[in-house]
């Protein structure tokens, strides 16, 4: 069946500010989320990053929308059994009918109340209509000096994800 592309375009839409779709999401690591060594399987922690992402994901574009790209993930500091894990998404950039989505994860000694940056991801979501086709997000409203640097940024990684794509095809 031919594909059937929705035809309004992005720029007919409202655009919506980071802070109206920013996500926050806290858990405690549990032993059934953590390998033998006692910390949190990266399984798990990619589990909630995609997670927080797609939240983030459907309160800016308040529609469908599914995982088309997780970028580059590293683990940069175990998280324990025990502690607790925080999870903060922020929508990047909005571009026709897709999103990048910045995942940062953080993790508390419940102790100490220590707390590390553990992980950072971007992941790429794709807005879909009813009949599961892409469709346009709005345009998102940067305000303040960090939304405007990720914004800029979000465009140069999604130049080398597009190319990586086309070299896949
Ligand atoms: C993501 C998906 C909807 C894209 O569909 P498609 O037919 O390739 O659509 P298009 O070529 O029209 O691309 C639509 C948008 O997706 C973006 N896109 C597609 N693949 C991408 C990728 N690998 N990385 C980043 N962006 C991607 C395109 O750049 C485009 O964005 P834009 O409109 O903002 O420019 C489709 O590949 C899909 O359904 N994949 C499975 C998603 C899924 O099930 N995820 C859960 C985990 S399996």
């Amino acid at each position: 069946m031919p594909k059937k592309k929705s035809t309004t375009i992005t720029q007919g839409l409202k655009g919506k500010s980071v802070s109206a779709s920013r996500t926050e999401m806290t858990e405690v690591v549990l032993p059934q989320d953590a390998n033998v060594f006692g910390n949190i399987l990266g399984g798990r922690v990619m589990h909630l990053v995609d997670i927080a992402a797609a939240i983030t994901a459907h309160r800016h574009c308040r529609s469908m929308a599914v995982t088309a790209s997780v970028d580059h993930i590293d683990f940069r500091n175990p998280i324990r059994i025990g502690e607790i894990i925080t999870l903060k998404a922020s929508l990047n950039r909005a571009f026709h009918t897709s999103m990048e989505i910045g995942v940062k994860v953080f993790s508390e000694d419940i102790l100490t109340g220590e707390k590390k940056h553990t992980t950072s991801a971007y992941v790429t979501f794709v807005a879909l209509d009813e009949n599961h086709q892409p469709k346009p997000v709005p345009p998102v409203i940067c305000e303040t000096p960090e939304d405007r640097r990720r914004f800029r940024e979000a465009l140069v990684r999604r130049k080398y994800r597009l190319a990586h794509r086309a070299n896949r095809a």
